[in-house]
């Protein structure tokens, strides 16, 4: 949801700027803009509704705007439809400052009537520019003084960045709810809404937390904190990921390089956390006795970390003999939770900074619970606010539509219930050494699944035009079928729903008619016969169904349903990882064929920064 970038040294800055929006723009992709300040022209502000490439030919590459600090700004609109006036950075007034802004204002109506009323003129309709305006209307001379007031009085969530033409050897940034990391290079510092954006300049990098500024200069950057403006002492981290992992390396698009990558990123999750056959999670701190005093797991998340969520409940209900709950996470603050100090909560996220997710687990620790969190993004708000976190090693991903993230998630919490259920006594030696040893193979298997992609795109190319699909399954069938069902919606346009099979015949059968396409997942080998009776049922009602099950059963799915694709078989608690790579794959290539922007869908941003 919007990306932030600013940039202060010796070099030029717009070019920098524009290469680090480059790697923003999944963040949000409706708008962009960027200020630059210099000695010669003072505050020059250029910015476009439309993909950054239209920003870009307007200053042609950076080249049209000369000076050595300034911000640029990705927009996924919230406040004021997509347009030029309402890109950011937002400017005051008269131009002294210029603003950059990731995340809602929520009060900025009443300001911006209260300024109004003192004659101050908006031109936008965002709540971004209540900031650049709010700053105008405090300043006497010092900046830092305008900006605790703003921030005092300003409510919401925000990563702001400011320039302002009476200082311009300075940057700065202020953080609440938003995401915000400083970049400390030799000569130069930067700040941004994440490491993609400044790690071709630098590896050194601090995260900004709430409630703290950070004034960067040339020559180096120094954190206060808000409202007294205390000096912070903050922790720098080193970046270690090649910058190619961040991009296409010959591949058309991010996601498909993303589901080619799962092999690796599932083994790259799994193999430091398995020694000698037995599942080692040195960063977790939670012992057996807190486990059996657990009264009760509940798991929050949002989008496809939520469908984790789904078959996780299945797995850990099954090997740790407790009841799990899942929760989405913009419903759990509201849902009156029953959360004591023996409660945990498992919260799966791949970015990390997702508000509502955020949200919940500071509600769940409020209420005394003990969070555990799955993330890939290290270092970001939710793993820092957890009591425990565990990374999955599935390194950028940067397509809006997730997949390895997914896959690595699941990884997590495969390892997750192994270990739970060998301090508990739940699970007995035989159960544990084999799916041990099967989910060394899984990476294996995937790519196996992988190798058949031509299948999946044969598949796609015959239903690529379909209005409207099902996915039916039952137990973990249903929860991966969630997952393939938004993965399609949210890259092809195509409708779609997911459907508990046996819930069918109470409403939703209706809609089946001569021709509409439901993809029946019956890899659950327990219930393979009663989701049959499903597929009988649809098809009797003139559906097209293409079936995905495993190798054994694949010739007797294949007597009933009009297409079948076969995944390995593996232990049934570890299916979803493979039942979800022809999901992905399908979902791919029905968008390729309708020519949808794959990467940067509609509406849509990979980090949900905004309630
Ligand atoms: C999935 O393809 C989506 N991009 C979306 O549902 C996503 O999973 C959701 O917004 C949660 O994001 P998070 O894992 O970063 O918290």
């Amino acid at each position: 949801m919007c990306g932030i970038v600013g940039f202060i040294g010796a070099q030029e800055a717009a070019p920098i700027l524009l290469d680090g929006l480059a790697r923003l723009e999944y963040r949000g992709y409706d708008s962009a803009g960027i200020a630059i300040w210099s000695q010669e022209k003072g505050m020059e502000v250029v910015k476009a509704k439309g993909r950054l490439q239209v920003l870009s030919d307007m200053v042609d590459g950076g080249k049209a705007l000369k000076g050595t600090v300034g911000l640029g700004h990705t927009r996924w609109a919230t406040h004021g439809e997509p347009s030029d006036v309402n890109s950011h950075p937002q400017v005051s007034e008269n131009g002294r400052f210029a603003v950059v802004h990731n995340g809602i204002i929520e009060n900025y109506a009443e300001i911006r009537e209260i300024l109004q009323s003192k004659g101050v003129h908006f031109v936008s309709q965002t709540d971004t520019e209540v900031v650049a305006q709010l700053l105008e209307y405090y300043y006497r001379g010092d900046v830092m003084e305008a900006l605790t007031k703003v921030l005092h009085r300003i409510e919401g969530a925000y990563a702001l960045g400011i320039l302002c033409a009476d200082c311009p050897d300075r940057l700065i940034a202020a953080r609440k709810d938003s995401p915000l990391i400083l970049g400390y290079g030799d000569g130069f510092q930067m700040l941004a809404s994440d490491v993609t954006a400044v790690i071709k300049y630098t590896r050194e990098v601090c995260y900004l937390d709430d409630g703290e500024i950070a004034v960067l200069t040339r020559d180096g950057i120094e954190v206060l904190s808000h409202p007294y403006l205390l000096p912070v002492k903050k922790e720098r981290h080193h970046v270690d990921w090649e910058i190619s992992a961040a991009e296409k390396g010959g591949y058309e698009h991010f996601m498909f390089k993303e589901i080619m990558e799962q092999p690796k990123a599932f083994r790259d999750t799994i193999s430091p956390r398995i020694q000698e056959g037995r599942v080692v999670l040195e960063d977790l701190h939670i012992t057996a006795q807190q486990l059996r005093e657990m009264d009760k797991l509940y798991i929050i998340a949002c989008g496809s970390s939520y469908h984790v969520g789904m078959a996780a409940k299945y797995t850990l209900e099954r090997l740790l003999h407790k009841s799990v709950e899942v929760t989405l996470a913009s419903e759990f603050r509201y849902c009156e939770p029953i959360v004591t100090d023996k409660t945990m909560v498992l919260v799966i996220s791949q970015s990390g900074e997702t508000i509502d997710t955020l949200a919940a687990l500071r509600e769940a620790k409020r209420l005394g619970a003990r969070v555990l969190s799955i993330v890939n993004v290290v270092g970001s708000t939710i793993a820092r606010e957890s009591h425990d976190v565990l990374y999955t090693w599935a390194g950028p991903e940067i397509a809006v539509a997730t997949t390895k993230a997914y896959s690595t998630q699941l990884a997590v919490v495969y390892l997750v219930g192994l270990y739970f259920a060998d301090l508990l006594g739940t699970i007995e030696k035989a159960e544990y050494d084999s799916i041990v040893a099967e989910l060394t193979c899984i990476p294996d298997k995937i790519q196996t699944i992988l190798d058949q992609k031509e299948q999946i795109q044969y598949f796609a190319s015959i239903f690529f035009n379909h209005p409207s699909i099902f996915f039916i399954g039952r137990n973990i069938d249903y929860a991966v079928g969630m997952e393939g069902s938004l993965k399609l919606k949210e890259i092809s346009y195509i409708h779609s729903e997911a459907y508990a099979a046996g819930e069918l015949k109470h409403g939703t059968i209706s809609l089946i008619e001569p021709g509409t396409l439901v993809v029946a997942l019956a890899s659950y080998g327990k219930l393979f016969e009663k989701l049959m009776s499903n597929v009988v049922e649809v098809k009797s009602r003139g559906a097209d169904v293409l079936g995905v099950t495993t190798e054994s059963r694949k010739e007797t799915m294949a007597k009933t349903v009009d297409h079948v694709v076969a995944v390995p078989d593996t232990h049934p608690m570890l299916l979803p990882s493979l039942d979800v790579i022809p999901l992905q794959l399908f979902a791919y290539y029905v968008a390729l064929m309708r020519g949808c922007d794959i990467d940067k869908p509609r509406n849509l941003a990979k980090s949900v920064t905004v309630e």
